[in-house]
């Protein structure tokens, strides 16, 4: 079959990539998650029971945890309403889940372009096979519930922008801290809230693999930030500060309380229960719930307070200059590792998480 190239998109970047014939191992712990990946690696075909039998007609997620009892606008559906929003929406954020795998894909290739340690591209590589098993796997369950929506604007672009960058480490704070801590968030919550049986012990399996994602950047971009002339730092903290905001931005603002940016195919899951946009936006801010709130119910994630801000703190790529950016746009720079620590001590986002919140 030829390539369908009226739905491929063509970005240039200026990624500097970079040949490494010093075949030494210098970061043990780099080499490391490699060889974790290495003997974790797991096969989507085999591994998951794919005649489990999906009724799109069912909500595939546990109301009472989807946030659809909280906005007054969709307590008002009936029964089925509500259970057609819940599959539609339900579909969009795997939508989401699927597109945003194909972006991180990409950017684990381009990680095992650019990176300048020879550990630190076998570990990129061992996650760009991660990324095609997750593209593979979603793409699978989302044929399986015959719905599939577009991506939506605020994370293409978010992807986009850390894909165009010029530096490693952009990518590895874009994806891998930025969009992946809100992904391990937003799995580790699907996970506990689905009740489908195959979605779970799919997502667990992702899960797995991108608790190894974000602990690689979490690792590898102290040290290369620590190394940075403080020009490269600034540098590295302004992209830092401007992919949180725009994230930031898209899901209200800091206290989820303002209007989020229009996502059409959002708004095709509104128009399935015959709600108008404007009607929904108003709801939810009324109701104070867009997605990122400090508080999290308990046993759940909150990405930014849990796991993207602690991290690029630690990692160094909050300077004192991009604090006070921060601070001006309402975005508190939240410090405490305690849900990153016990991610990175056990390998996954379980454990202790529900004591941690
Ligand atoms: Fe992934
Ligand atoms: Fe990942």
């Amino acid at each position: 079959m030829p390539t369908n190239w009226t739905t491929a998109e063509i970005l240039k970047t200026p990624m500097e990539i970079c040949w490494q014939f010093d075949y030494a191992i210098d970061k043990a712990k780099l080499k490391n998650l490699y060889e974790k990946s290495k003997q974790l690696q797991w096969d989507a075909e085999q591994d998951l029971d794919w005649s489990i039998a999906i009724d799109p007609s069912k909500p595939l997620v546990d109301e009472a945890r989807n946030g659809v009892d909280q906005i007054p606008i969709l307590q008002k559906l009936s029964k089925s309403q509500r259970e057609t929003f819940t599959a539609h929406s339900t579909a969009h954020l795997l939508s989401q889940f699927l597109h945003g795998e194909q972006g991180a894909l990409m950017t684990a290739a381009a990680l095992t372009h650019a990176v300048p340690d020879y550990e630190g591209k076998l570990y990129a590589a061992s996650q760009t096979m991660d990324e095609a098993r997750h593209v593979e796997a979603y793409e699978k369950y989302i044929r399986k519930l015959a719905m599939v929506y577009p991506m939506a604007p605020w994370l293409r672009e978010t992807i986009d922008i850390t894909l165009k960058s010029d530096h490693w480490v952009k990518i590895a704070i874009g994806m891998n801290m930025i969009v992946e801590g809100l992904a391990l968030a937003a799995f580790h919550n699907m996970r506990r809230a689905t009740t489908c049986d195959l979605l779970r012990s799919l997502t667990e399996l992702v899960l797995r693999d991108e608790a190894r994602h974000v602990a690689f950047a979490n690792l590898y971009v102290k040290d290369a930030i620590d190394e940075m002339h403080p020009d490269d730092r600034e540098d590295k903290a302004q992209f830092a500060f401007e992919i949180v905001k725009r994230m930031s931005d898209s899901f209200g603002g800091a206290d989820g309380r303002g209007a989020q940016l229009p996502d059409p195919g959002f708004f095709a899951v509104l128009e399935t229960v015959e709600i108008e946009p404007e009607d929904f936006i108003q709801s939810a801010i009324e109701a104070g719930e867009a997605g990122l709130h400090a508080d999290a119910p308990p046993g759940e994630i909150h990405s930014f307070k849990d796991l993207m801000m602690p991290g690029l703190v630690r990692v160094g790529a909050v300077t004192s200059r991009t604090r006070e950016l921060y601070e001006a746009e309402g975005i508190p720079v939240w410090e405490d590792l305690s849900v990153l620590e016990s991610m990175e001590e056990s390998g996954s986002v379980e454990t202790n998480v529900a004591e941690a919140n």
